[in-house]
Protein backbone atom coordinates (compact mmCIF):
# COMPACT_ATOMS: atom_id res chain seq x y z
CA UNK A 1 0.00 0.00 0.00
CA UNK A 2 0.92 3.52 -0.42
CA UNK A 3 0.29 5.07 2.79
CA UNK A 4 0.71 8.94 3.48
CA UNK A 5 1.48 9.19 7.50
CA UNK A 6 1.15 13.04 8.19
CA UNK A 7 2.77 13.72 11.80
CA UNK A 8 5.52 11.15 10.98
CA UNK A 9 8.33 13.14 12.40
CA UNK A 10 6.35 13.17 16.26
CA UNK A 11 6.26 10.44 18.70
CA UNK A 12 3.25 7.84 17.39
CA UNK A 13 3.91 8.85 13.86
CA UNK A 14 7.87 7.97 13.83
CA UNK A 15 7.39 4.61 15.25
CA UNK A 16 4.25 3.92 13.10
CA UNK A 17 6.84 4.99 9.78
CA UNK A 18 9.30 2.80 10.57
CA UNK A 19 6.79 -0.14 11.95
CA UNK A 20 5.32 0.28 7.70
CA UNK A 21 8.60 0.33 5.99
CA UNK A 22 9.12 -3.35 8.01
CA UNK A 23 6.69 -4.51 5.59
CA UNK A 24 8.32 -4.95 1.75
CA UNK A 25 5.03 -4.16 0.36
CA UNK A 26 4.45 -0.59 1.62
CA UNK A 27 5.86 2.75 0.60
CA UNK A 28 5.49 5.39 3.14
CA UNK A 29 5.07 9.17 2.60
CA UNK A 30 5.58 11.57 6.11
CA UNK A 31 3.77 14.83 5.58
CA UNK A 32 4.91 16.86 8.90
CA UNK A 33 5.22 20.24 9.78
CA UNK A 34 8.06 19.85 12.09
CA UNK A 35 7.10 21.93 14.62
CA UNK A 36 8.26 21.88 18.36
CA UNK A 37 7.42 18.17 18.66
CA UNK A 38 8.40 17.20 15.32
CA UNK A 39 11.97 15.84 14.90
CA UNK A 40 13.65 14.41 12.32
CA UNK A 41 15.49 12.89 14.21
CA UNK A 42 13.11 10.23 14.85
CA UNK A 43 13.54 8.37 11.81
CA UNK A 44 17.50 9.13 11.29
CA UNK A 45 17.78 5.09 10.83
CA UNK A 46 15.02 5.16 7.95
CA UNK A 47 15.54 8.25 6.09
CA UNK A 48 17.73 7.15 3.30
CA UNK A 49 15.00 3.82 3.16
CA UNK A 50 13.62 3.26 -0.84
CA UNK A 51 10.77 3.25 -0.04
CA UNK A 52 10.72 6.58 2.42
CA UNK A 53 9.80 10.03 1.19
CA UNK A 54 9.47 12.83 3.56
CA UNK A 55 7.61 15.90 3.27
CA UNK A 56 7.81 19.21 5.23
CA UNK A 57 4.27 20.45 5.29
CA UNK A 58 1.23 21.32 7.20
CA UNK A 59 -1.85 19.42 7.31
CA UNK A 60 -3.71 22.69 6.69
CA UNK A 61 -2.43 23.73 4.00
CA UNK A 62 -4.45 22.71 1.37
CA UNK A 63 -2.50 22.69 -1.98
CA UNK A 64 0.79 21.29 -0.09
CA UNK A 65 -1.75 18.18 0.79
CA UNK A 66 -3.41 17.87 -3.10
CA UNK A 67 0.36 18.21 -4.71
CA UNK A 68 1.25 15.19 -2.27
CA UNK A 69 -1.79 13.26 -3.35
CA UNK A 70 -0.82 14.24 -7.00
CA UNK A 71 2.76 13.11 -6.56
CA UNK A 72 2.89 9.99 -4.10
CA UNK A 73 -0.33 8.31 -5.28
CA UNK A 74 -1.52 7.59 -1.48
CA UNK A 75 -3.87 4.76 -1.60
CA UNK A 76 -4.10 5.82 2.09
CA UNK A 77 -3.83 8.19 5.15
CA UNK A 78 -2.84 7.45 8.66
CA UNK A 79 -3.25 11.37 10.25
CA UNK A 80 -0.87 11.12 13.27
CA UNK A 81 -0.54 15.11 12.83
CA UNK A 82 -1.88 16.89 16.03
CA UNK A 83 -1.35 19.31 18.75
CA UNK A 84 -1.56 16.79 21.64
CA UNK A 85 -0.37 18.31 25.18
CA UNK A 86 -3.18 18.90 27.40
CA UNK A 87 -1.00 21.84 29.10
CA UNK A 88 0.21 23.79 26.22
CA UNK A 89 -3.60 23.65 25.05
CA UNK A 90 -4.31 25.41 28.06
CA UNK A 91 -2.20 27.99 27.35
CA UNK A 92 -2.84 28.56 23.41
CA UNK A 93 -6.27 26.74 22.87
CA UNK A 94 -6.70 28.29 18.84
CA UNK A 95 -3.74 26.32 18.14
CA UNK A 96 -5.18 23.41 18.75
CA UNK A 97 -8.36 23.66 16.99
CA UNK A 98 -6.47 25.47 14.41
CA UNK A 99 -4.43 21.58 13.83
CA UNK A 100 -6.27 19.43 15.39
CA UNK A 101 -9.78 20.59 13.75
CA UNK A 102 -8.94 22.99 10.70
CA UNK A 103 -6.10 20.54 9.75
CA UNK A 104 -8.50 17.55 9.99
CA UNK A 105 -10.75 19.33 7.80
CA UNK A 106 -8.22 19.94 4.83
CA UNK A 107 -6.62 16.67 4.80
CA UNK A 108 -9.96 14.72 4.88
CA UNK A 109 -10.97 16.92 2.03
CA UNK A 110 -8.01 16.29 -0.38
CA UNK A 111 -8.43 13.06 0.72
CA UNK A 112 -11.38 12.71 -0.36
CA UNK A 113 -10.80 14.36 -3.71
CA UNK A 114 -7.68 11.78 -4.41
CA UNK A 115 -10.32 9.31 -3.50
CA UNK A 116 -8.06 6.97 -1.07
CA UNK A 117 -9.25 3.75 0.11
CA UNK A 118 -8.48 4.21 3.80
CA UNK A 119 -8.50 7.71 5.85
CA UNK A 120 -7.32 6.81 9.66
CA UNK A 121 -7.55 9.13 12.45
CA UNK A 122 -5.24 8.85 15.33
CA UNK A 123 -7.63 10.48 18.34
CA UNK A 124 -7.54 9.64 21.98
CA UNK A 125 -9.32 8.55 25.31
CA UNK A 126 -9.56 11.57 26.22
CA UNK A 127 -12.61 12.90 23.92
CA UNK A 128 -14.64 10.38 25.88
CA UNK A 129 -13.72 12.71 29.19
CA UNK A 130 -13.37 11.96 32.97
CA UNK A 131 -14.85 8.39 33.59
CA UNK A 132 -15.22 7.91 37.29
CA UNK A 133 -15.72 4.02 36.68
CA UNK A 134 -16.47 1.50 34.29
CA UNK A 135 -14.62 1.63 30.80
CA UNK A 136 -15.82 4.04 28.16
CA UNK A 137 -17.30 2.09 24.65
CA UNK A 138 -16.76 3.31 20.87
CA UNK A 139 -20.23 4.83 20.76
CA UNK A 140 -20.04 6.26 24.29
CA UNK A 141 -21.39 10.00 23.93
CA UNK A 142 -18.00 12.75 23.86
CA UNK A 143 -17.86 14.73 26.97
CA UNK A 144 -13.93 16.44 26.55
CA UNK A 145 -12.74 18.82 28.98
CA UNK A 146 -9.82 20.13 27.82
CA UNK A 147 -9.59 22.54 24.68
CA UNK A 148 -6.88 19.30 23.83
CA UNK A 149 -9.84 16.82 24.20
CA UNK A 150 -12.41 19.44 22.65
CA UNK A 151 -10.49 19.95 19.50
CA UNK A 152 -9.71 15.97 18.95
CA UNK A 153 -13.48 15.24 19.58
CA UNK A 154 -14.03 18.05 16.92
CA UNK A 155 -11.61 16.13 14.47
CA UNK A 156 -13.67 12.99 15.36
CA UNK A 157 -16.45 14.28 14.77
CA UNK A 158 -15.58 15.63 11.06
CA UNK A 159 -14.42 12.12 10.16
CA UNK A 160 -17.33 10.30 10.95
CA UNK A 161 -19.04 12.75 8.98
CA UNK A 162 -16.98 12.33 6.06
CA UNK A 163 -18.42 8.74 6.37
CA UNK A 164 -22.20 9.15 6.48
CA UNK A 165 -22.43 11.72 4.14
CA UNK A 166 -19.26 11.05 1.05
CA UNK A 167 -18.77 7.54 2.31
CA UNK A 168 -15.26 8.51 2.73
CA UNK A 169 -13.92 5.01 3.98
CA UNK A 170 -12.94 6.03 7.52
CA UNK A 171 -11.66 4.79 10.70
CA UNK A 172 -10.78 6.35 13.92
CA UNK A 173 -8.27 4.82 17.05
CA UNK A 174 -8.82 5.85 20.60
CA UNK A 175 -5.38 5.41 22.24
CA UNK A 176 -4.95 5.67 26.09
CA UNK A 177 -2.17 7.12 27.14
CA UNK A 178 0.65 6.24 25.29
CA UNK A 179 4.51 5.75 26.48
CA UNK A 180 7.93 4.72 25.14
CA UNK A 181 11.21 6.02 23.04
CA UNK A 182 11.36 9.49 21.78
CA UNK A 183 8.53 10.52 23.63
CA UNK A 184 8.85 14.72 23.68
CA UNK A 185 9.78 15.12 27.53
CA UNK A 186 6.60 17.39 28.03
CA UNK A 187 4.77 14.54 28.47
CA UNK A 188 4.41 12.74 31.94
CA UNK A 189 6.75 9.58 32.09
CA UNK A 190 9.04 10.81 29.80
CA UNK A 191 9.11 14.71 31.78
CA UNK A 192 9.49 12.24 35.20
CA UNK A 193 12.46 9.97 34.11
CA UNK A 194 14.35 12.73 32.66
CA UNK A 195 14.41 14.84 35.34
CA UNK A 196 15.04 12.10 37.96
CA UNK A 197 18.29 11.49 35.87
CA UNK A 198 18.69 14.97 36.69
CA UNK A 199 17.84 14.83 39.92
CA UNK A 200 15.42 17.29 39.56
CA UNK A 201 11.99 16.89 41.35
CA UNK A 202 9.23 15.32 39.51
CA UNK A 203 5.82 17.25 39.44
CA UNK A 204 2.96 15.31 40.87
CA UNK A 205 -0.34 17.34 40.03
CA UNK A 206 -3.01 17.62 42.79
CA UNK A 207 -2.74 14.42 45.16
CA UNK A 208 -0.83 12.27 42.70
CA UNK A 209 -4.01 10.03 42.90
CA UNK A 210 -4.94 10.40 39.00
CA UNK A 211 -5.49 7.33 36.86
CA UNK A 212 -4.22 6.70 33.90
CA UNK A 213 -3.82 3.49 31.40
CA UNK A 214 -0.39 2.93 30.04
CA UNK A 215 0.06 1.55 26.72
CA UNK A 216 3.19 1.19 24.98
CA UNK A 217 4.02 2.63 21.67
CA UNK A 218 5.17 -0.73 20.25
CA UNK A 219 1.68 -1.83 21.01
CA UNK A 220 -0.20 1.27 19.96
CA UNK A 221 1.52 1.33 16.41
CA UNK A 222 0.68 -2.31 15.89
CA UNK A 223 -3.09 -1.70 16.86
CA UNK A 224 -3.08 1.16 14.30
CA UNK A 225 -1.90 -0.91 11.76
CA UNK A 226 -3.91 -3.56 12.26
CA UNK A 227 -6.84 -1.25 12.10
CA UNK A 228 -5.85 -0.06 8.92
CA UNK A 229 -5.36 -3.06 7.99
CA UNK A 230 -8.65 -4.75 8.88
CA UNK A 231 -11.25 -2.48 10.27
CA UNK A 232 -14.43 -1.63 9.14
CA UNK A 233 -14.91 1.53 7.68
CA UNK A 234 -16.89 4.17 9.53
CA UNK A 235 -16.34 2.24 13.13
CA UNK A 236 -13.59 3.59 16.12
CA UNK A 237 -11.54 1.51 17.68
CA UNK A 238 -10.36 2.09 21.38
CA UNK A 239 -7.19 0.80 21.95
CA UNK A 240 -5.77 0.52 25.65
CA UNK A 241 -2.50 -0.87 27.33
CA UNK A 242 -4.94 -2.46 30.23
CA UNK A 243 -2.16 -1.27 33.05
CA UNK A 244 -4.55 1.26 34.43
CA UNK A 245 -2.11 2.91 37.39
CA UNK A 246 -2.48 6.02 39.56
CA UNK A 247 0.05 8.92 38.43
CA UNK A 248 2.09 8.13 41.71
CA UNK A 249 2.81 4.80 41.09
CA UNK A 250 3.80 5.69 38.13
CA UNK A 251 6.42 8.28 39.31
CA UNK A 252 7.56 5.81 42.13
CA UNK A 253 8.35 3.01 39.63
CA UNK A 254 10.46 5.01 37.45
CA UNK A 255 12.75 6.31 40.53
CA UNK A 256 12.97 2.79 41.23
CA UNK A 257 14.52 1.84 37.94
CA UNK A 258 16.76 4.38 38.25
CA UNK A 259 17.26 4.11 41.56
CA UNK A 260 16.67 7.23 43.03
CA UNK A 261 14.86 8.71 46.15
CA UNK A 262 11.42 9.41 46.69
CA UNK A 263 12.34 12.93 48.15
CA UNK A 264 12.25 13.65 43.98
CA UNK A 265 8.44 13.23 44.32
CA UNK A 266 6.80 17.15 44.71
CA UNK A 267 3.24 17.31 45.15
CA UNK A 268 2.48 20.84 42.77
CA UNK A 269 -0.67 23.06 42.30
CA UNK A 270 -3.44 21.04 40.00
CA UNK A 271 -3.76 21.35 36.21
CA UNK A 272 -7.33 22.96 35.77
CA UNK A 273 -10.40 20.92 34.33
CA UNK A 274 -7.61 17.82 35.15
CA UNK A 275 -9.61 14.77 34.27
CA UNK A 276 -9.59 12.48 36.96
CA UNK A 277 -9.63 8.90 35.17
CA UNK A 278 -9.59 7.58 31.60
CA UNK A 279 -10.49 3.98 31.01
CA UNK A 280 -11.52 2.39 27.65
CA UNK A 281 -13.57 -0.99 26.84
CA UNK A 282 -10.94 -2.56 23.87
CA UNK A 283 -13.35 -5.30 23.36
CA UNK A 284 -14.31 -4.55 19.72
CA UNK A 285 -10.28 -4.02 18.72
CA UNK A 286 -10.49 -7.28 20.80
CA UNK A 287 -12.64 -9.01 18.64
CA UNK A 288 -10.86 -8.07 15.61
CA UNK A 289 -8.20 -10.10 16.36
CA UNK A 290 -5.21 -7.57 18.16
CA UNK A 291 -4.85 -6.91 22.23
CA UNK A 292 -1.24 -5.48 23.41
CA UNK A 293 1.64 -7.61 24.26
CA UNK A 294 3.89 -5.11 26.38
CA UNK A 295 3.83 -5.28 29.79
CA UNK A 296 3.77 -1.92 32.02
CA UNK A 297 6.43 -3.30 33.90
CA UNK A 298 8.46 -4.39 30.99
CA UNK A 299 7.63 -1.40 28.84
CA UNK A 300 8.89 1.09 31.42
CA UNK A 301 12.11 -0.46 32.20
CA UNK A 302 12.65 -0.39 28.13
CA UNK A 303 11.82 3.17 28.42
CA UNK A 304 13.64 4.58 31.51
CA UNK A 305 16.36 2.53 29.35
CA UNK A 306 16.31 4.50 26.24
CA UNK A 307 16.39 7.91 27.67
CA UNK A 308 19.80 6.94 29.47
CA UNK A 309 21.00 5.49 26.61
CA UNK A 310 19.78 9.10 24.64
CA UNK A 311 20.41 11.73 26.39
CA UNK A 312 21.81 13.85 23.35
CA UNK A 313 18.50 13.55 22.54
CA UNK A 314 16.26 14.80 25.34
CA UNK A 315 19.29 17.19 26.33
CA UNK A 316 19.25 18.75 23.06
CA UNK A 317 15.24 19.43 23.72
CA UNK A 318 15.58 20.40 27.00
CA UNK A 319 17.84 23.18 26.57
CA UNK A 320 15.98 24.34 23.78
CA UNK A 321 12.28 25.88 23.25
CA UNK A 322 11.42 23.69 26.43
CA UNK A 323 12.89 25.87 28.81
CA UNK A 324 10.72 28.67 28.73
CA UNK A 325 7.71 26.42 28.66
CA UNK A 326 9.20 24.54 31.36
CA UNK A 327 9.40 28.12 33.65
CA UNK A 328 6.19 28.82 32.44
CA UNK A 329 4.67 25.86 33.36
CA UNK A 330 6.96 24.48 36.58
CA UNK A 331 8.65 27.53 37.88
CA UNK A 332 5.97 28.97 40.41
CA UNK A 333 4.47 24.97 40.51
CA UNK A 334 7.78 24.00 41.82
CA UNK A 335 8.35 27.19 43.89
CA UNK A 336 5.50 26.28 45.80
CA UNK A 337 4.92 22.62 45.96
CA UNK A 338 5.07 20.12 49.09
CA UNK A 339 7.60 16.94 48.97
CA UNK A 340 6.20 13.75 48.91
P1 LIG B 1 0.14 13.68 30.41
O1 LIG B 1 1.36 12.90 30.06
O2 LIG B 1 0.17 15.16 30.22
O3 LIG B 1 -1.07 13.01 29.62
P2 LIG B 1 -2.67 13.34 29.73
O4 LIG B 1 -2.89 14.55 30.52
O5 LIG B 1 -3.00 13.55 28.30
O6 LIG B 1 -3.28 12.13 30.35
O7 LIG B 1 -0.22 13.42 31.94
C1 LIG B 1 -0.48 12.13 32.43
C2 LIG B 1 -0.96 12.27 33.86
O8 LIG B 1 0.09 12.81 34.64
C3 LIG B 1 -2.11 13.25 34.00
O9 LIG B 1 -2.97 12.81 35.05
C4 LIG B 1 -1.44 14.54 34.41
C5 LIG B 1 -0.29 14.05 35.23
N1 LIG B 1 0.92 14.94 35.21
C6 LIG B 1 1.50 15.34 36.41
O10 LIG B 1 1.05 14.97 37.51
N2 LIG B 1 2.59 16.16 36.34
C7 LIG B 1 3.11 16.60 35.17
O11 LIG B 1 4.11 17.35 35.18
C8 LIG B 1 2.51 16.17 33.93
C9 LIG B 1 3.05 16.61 32.62
C10 LIG B 1 1.41 15.34 34.03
Amino acid sequence: MRILVTGGAGFIGSHLVRRLLANEQDHVVNLDALRYSGNLENLADVAGHPHYHFVHGDIGDAPTVEKVFKEHQAEAVINCAAETHVDRSILDPGGFARTDVLGTAVLLEQARKAGVTRFLQVSTDEVYGSVVRGHSKEDDPLAPRSPYSASKAGGDLLVLSYWSTYRLPVLITRGSNTYGPNQYPEKFIPLCITNAIDDEPLPLYGDGRYRRDWLSVFDHCAAIEHVLRHGEPGNIYNIGGGHELENLSVAEGILKHLGKPRSLIRFVQDRPGHDRRYAVDCSRLRALGCTPTVSFEEGLRATVDWYRSHEGWWRRIKSGEFRTYYQQMYGKRLREGTAG
